[in-house]
């Protein structure tokens, strides 16, 4: 029988806090770090002269970045806004652009509206500090998701010596506010970004399960109906995403999409059994487009990992996995890469969070190096790689004695 579509829910108040797009009222777990963007902006108010700040902001995925950055700079436009100030912040996601270049056209384009694809990068920076002085007053661009722009940095440059280079007037302050989740990206940035960037570089580290659980109380509250959630609900949810990334955004998935099976089979309350089914479907998601998206390397390197867990001989170091790798790579006949390659293509798995990398100290050889483990699910990664027409080859001899089914749980 057909079902009807029905208004209103026994379990949602308000879904818009479950989602990722809202803007929280408050991020009481974020106070230090807020605290150090207020500080760095606070010159931009105190008008004495400076302008705010340039910073760098970084910290895995789901950490309260961008929303941290959106809170502060809010409040800083309704300070200005009594102070009389003029101050204009700009907020653009770089996800779409591979360098300097394209962001700068973008930035353009939004400033005014002319799009200058196709001119040399001289006009188009030219045509970015005459829109920005036209503006004029204190002016805060926002690079959020700057890793997207590779090794083609430039514009972090340009914009924090506009003024000392005569691209925009001595009576105004341009500044740029850089956020990452690639912590390679930071590393790899040129000296001459860092020298100028890094005086306000601050750290979002992961939050922990009780700070999950305060997050996802507060959003909770207000998106559920009274007393719908079983006890364990916002503990299992914020335990399962500190186990993993400590992303508040994936603690947010997890219990929205509990609601939503509570609520699409009828059930008027919110119990365990709809969480752990939302995080195995979420999680199971999530390995799947990661390993989809690699390439045939990272899969490969992937495999030998997933090799070495199922031997119980994780975490091991990059040697061990090199000789595990090569094996895999002959017997499906794929190239064979060097082993710093390897060791590259396994840290590329450990910023998607299928792979964990620990660096170590060695004591006698002096020296760091890195540990690997599989950071994702056993039973879940072998049965995906398995579905792969060449890796399945692979994954049937790692398996040989053993069905997948027994590493699922
Ligand atoms: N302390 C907090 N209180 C309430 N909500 C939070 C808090 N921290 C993060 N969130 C919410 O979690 C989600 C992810 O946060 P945000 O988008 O700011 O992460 P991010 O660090 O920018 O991640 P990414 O690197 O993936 O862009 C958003 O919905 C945000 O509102
Ligand atoms: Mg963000």
């Amino acid at each position: 029988m057909s079902r009807t579509f029905e208004r209103g829910s026994p379990i949602f108040e308000d879904e818009r806090p479950l989602t990722d797009d809202w803007d929280p009222e408050e991020l009481p777990e974020r106070d230090e770090e807020l605290g150090q963007i207020h500080n760095a902006l606070a010159p931009a108010i105190r008008n004495t002269g400076v302008g705010p700040h340039n910073m760098f902001l970084f910290g895995k995925t789901g950490q309260g970045k961008t929303a941290g950055v959106e809170y502060k700079l809010e409040d800083l436009v309704a300070a200005a806004d009594d102070a009389g100030l003029n101050i204009t912040t700009s907020q653009y996601n770089c996800a779409g652009d591979s360098s300097s270049y394209h962001v700068l056209i973008n930035l353009v384009e939004r400033l005014t509206g002319e799009n200058l694809n196709g001119h040399p990068m001289s006009k188009i920076t030219d045509a970015f500090f005459d829109a920005v002085t036209d503006i004029g007053g204190t002016v805060i661009i926002v690079l959020d998701e700057i890793d997207n722009i590779g090794t083609s940095d430039e514009i972090l440059y340009s914009i924090p010596r506009a003024k000392s280079n005569g691209n925009i007037p001595d009576d105004m302050h341009l500044s740029v506010i850089g956020i990452s989740n690639n912590f390679k990206f930071r590393d790899n940035l040129s000296p001459k970004v860092k020298d100028t960037l890094f005086d306000e570089e601050i750290h979002f580290a992961p939050y922990d399960a009780n700070q999950l659980r305060s997050i996802l109380e507060r959003r909770a509250d207000q998106a559920f109906k009274e007393g719908v959630l079983e006890g364990d609900v916002i503990p299992l949810c914020a335990a399962h995403a500190a186990q993993d990334k400590g992303s508040a955004r994936q603690a947010l998935r997890y219990l929205y999409k509990a609601g939503e099976l509570a609520s699409n089979t009828g059930s008027d309350v919110v119990t365990e059994e709809h969480v752990r089914t939302a995080q195995e479907r979420i999680d199971r998601k999530n390995i799947e487009k990661g390993i989809r998206e690699m390439t045939m390397q990272d899969q490969l390197s992937l495999t030998a990992v997933v090799a070495l867990e199922v031997e119980s001989q994780n975490p091991a170091k990059t040697t061990e996995l090199y000789a595990r790798y090569k094996d895999i790579a002959t017997e499906i006949k794929a190239d064979i890469r060097t082993q710093r390659s390897v060791r590259d293509h396994l840290l590329e798995l450990d910023l998607m969070g299928v792979v964990n990398a620990t660096k170590k100290q060695t004591g006698n050889r002096g020296g760091p190096h890195y540990v690997f483990e599989l950071g994702s699910d056993l039973g879940m990664t072998l049965d995906i790689l398995s579905e792969d027409s060449r890796l399945g080859d692979a994954i049937d001899l790692i398996t040989t004695n053993r069905s997948i089914e027994e590493y699922l749980d």
